[in-house]
Parts: C-alpha cells; sequence; structure tokens
C-alpha cells in the first residue's frame, strides 16, 4: 500500500460569506487568535504525518504564497531588535511543511480545484483538507481516515450528524456500518433540500482519496450551482471502488459561520497557556456585564 504523503487543500473561494473583509484578504488568512486559519489546517496534515501540501488558489490569494514563503527582511529586523521568540514563531511557518501553490483559473467548483491537484499529486493517493472546516482534534480524525484507508485501500470521507435543517448545506450520505464508527459509503447527495436528504450524515471537509477520484472528476458534468462538485465526483467513485466514512463528533469549527469563527477563536485562546487567564477573566466581566449568568 503506498502511504498518502500529499495533502491538497482548496483555497480558490472568494469568501463571499466574510465580505467586506474578505474584498482585500483572502478567507484562509483572516486570524484565529494569531495565526492564520490556513495555518491550522497545515498544521493538523502535518501532525498527521503529512509535509507535502498543494494549495489550490486563485486571483488575489498572493497573501497565502507570502505567509509559507520566508520575509528575510522581517527576520533580520527581529534578530536585530532581540525578539527571539517571535523570530522563532515566524521562522516555524515556512519550515512546517512543503507548501506548493497551483492556481485554479476559473472558479468552476470544488470538484474542479481537486481536479487542478493531478499534475501534482499524480497517481498516489492523497488528502483533501478544506479549510472552512478547522479541526481542534490533535489530527485525531485525519489519523483515524488514514488508518482505515491503510487497511482498506478505499478512500475515505469524514462524517458529522447534523440537523435535518442543516444537511441542505452539505453532501449527505447513505450507507451501512462497517463496524463503530465507520460506514461503507453507497450514495452521496450534494445539497440536499431537507425534505429530500437521504441521510443527517453530513460529509465534513477532510477527505482521503486514491487517483480513481481523478478519473471520476473528468466524467463529472456540472451539478449545484452550475459547479463541477466534488461529491457528484464521489458518486461516481463509489460505484467503482470501495468508498468508507468515519464518523466523528468533536473538535471541528465551521470557520464560513461568524459566531463559529469567533468561538474558534475564544477556544484555541483558551488553549494557550500565554492568554488563558486573561480571556478566562475577560469572559466573566462580560457574562456578568451582560447578564448572561
Ligand atoms: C463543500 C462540499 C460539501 C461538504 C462541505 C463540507 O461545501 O461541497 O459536500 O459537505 O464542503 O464543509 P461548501 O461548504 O464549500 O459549500
Amino acid at each position: 500500500m503506498q502511504p498518502v504523503r500529499k495533502a491538497v487543500l482548496p483555497a480558490a473561494g472568494l469568501g463571499t460569506r466574510f465580505l467586506p473583509v474578505t474584498k482585500s484578504i483572502p478567507k484562509e488568512m483572516l486570524p484565529l487568535v494569531d495565526k492564520p486559519a490556513i495555518q491550522y489546517v497545515v498544521e493538523e496534515a502535518v501532525q498527521a504525518g503529512i509535509s507535502d501540501v498543494l494549495v489550490i488558489t486563485g486571483r488575489g490569494k498572493g497573501a497565502i504564497e507570502d505567509h509559507f514563503d520566508r520575509n528575510v527582511e522581517l527576520e533580520q529586523v527581529l534578530e536585530r531588535s532581540g525578539k527571539t521568540a517571535i523570530l522563532e514563531e515566524v521562522q516555524a511557518t515556512d519550515r512546517l511543511a512543503h507548501v506548493h501553490f497551483i492556481r485554479q483559473h476559473e472558479a468552476l467548483g470544488l470538484g474542479h480545484a481537486v481536479a487542478v491537484a493531478e499534475p501534482h499529486v499524480g497517481g498516489e493517493p492523497f488528502v483533501v483538507m478544506l479549510g472552512d472546516d478547522i479541526m481542534v482534534d490533535d489530527a485525531t480524525l485525519l489519523t483515524r481516515m488514514l488508518d482505515v484507508h491503510a487497511e482498506t485501500g478505499g478512500s475515505v470521507l469524514a462524517l458529522m450528524e447534523v440537523t435535518p435543517e442543516e444537511i441542505s448545506a452539505y453532501g449527505a450520505l447513505t450507507g451501512e456500518p462497517v463496524r463503530e464508527g465507520v460506514m461503507r459509503a453507497r450514495g452521496v447527495v450534494e445539497k440536499p433540500k431537507p425534505e429530500e436528504a437521504p441521510s443527517n450524515l453530513a460529509v465534513i471537509g477532510r477527505y482521503v482519496f486514491t487517483p480513481g477520484i481523478f478519473d471520476a472528476l473528468r466524467e463529472t458534468e456540472p451539478g449545484v450551482g452550475g459547479e463541477i462538485q466534488l461529491t457528484d465526483a464521489i458518486g461516481i467513485l463509489l460505484e467503482r471502488e470501495p468508498v468508507f466514512g468515519v464518523v466523528f463528533s468533536e473538535g471541528r469549527y465551521d470557520a464560513g459561520k461568524k459566531v463559529d469563527f469567533l468561538r474558534a477563536n475564544i477556544e484555541l485562546g483558551l488553549a494557550r497557556d500565554d492568554l488563558r487567564d486573561e480571556i478566562e477573566q475577560m469572559l466573566r466581566t462580560l457574562v456578568r456585564a451582560r447578564g448572561l449568568t
């Protein structure tokens, strides 16, 4: 079995849910505490043992490339002023992983963005990680998915139970349990209407794919919203190869939703030794001042 060595991070989306800030700043660069959201995703890949990362970018996404590049001038200034701790933090970013970039020239959908990665990942299995889903779980979910791939050789999707009202924001999966927390996928529908949803199991933005996904993508016609949907390609793939799902419930933040983005900021701050006490104090004061107890 070929090991999974590469991660693909689609980052070409326009970020309309976070306008006006995303007019000039890529949504992937919005800060969670003091690191851009995309850095948490790269760190998660590295934690799961994957250090080759391909970011699919588009127009206006240059800041992502700058972030993972060296900034020699900044390093010199920090060095001269003796700010060693922050210098190390800055240097760690470009040493974190081998980060590569390819542009998706037209925003034709998530499936199309993944197809753009084919020359880079070639004939190897790989993971796809969506930056809107921020996992704060020490890469537990991704590691479980890689284990199922290693065991079965099949593609693996991340699955989370959501409410019937929420399912129309996601790909919805049908299948049968293989064992506790693992499903064999039988069908998948992109953004079904609540009354038509085949299940309440949502596909969340972590995927392990065999190279078979590229053939499936080539055959995928535009779907919901006129876009080439990754979900539709998965529907083709599961007719040909076994596709599995790993069910999880903890550690995910939907960075595409404003309130969840704020929650992620607070909880990531609370996980930091240097900020915990101050944030707890701030929360206590806020709760009191607003009479929320
Ligand atoms: C995308 C996928 C969808 C998946 C979701 C996970 O949708 O198309 O199948 O359930 O990510 O976050 P988007 O959120 O880009 O609309």
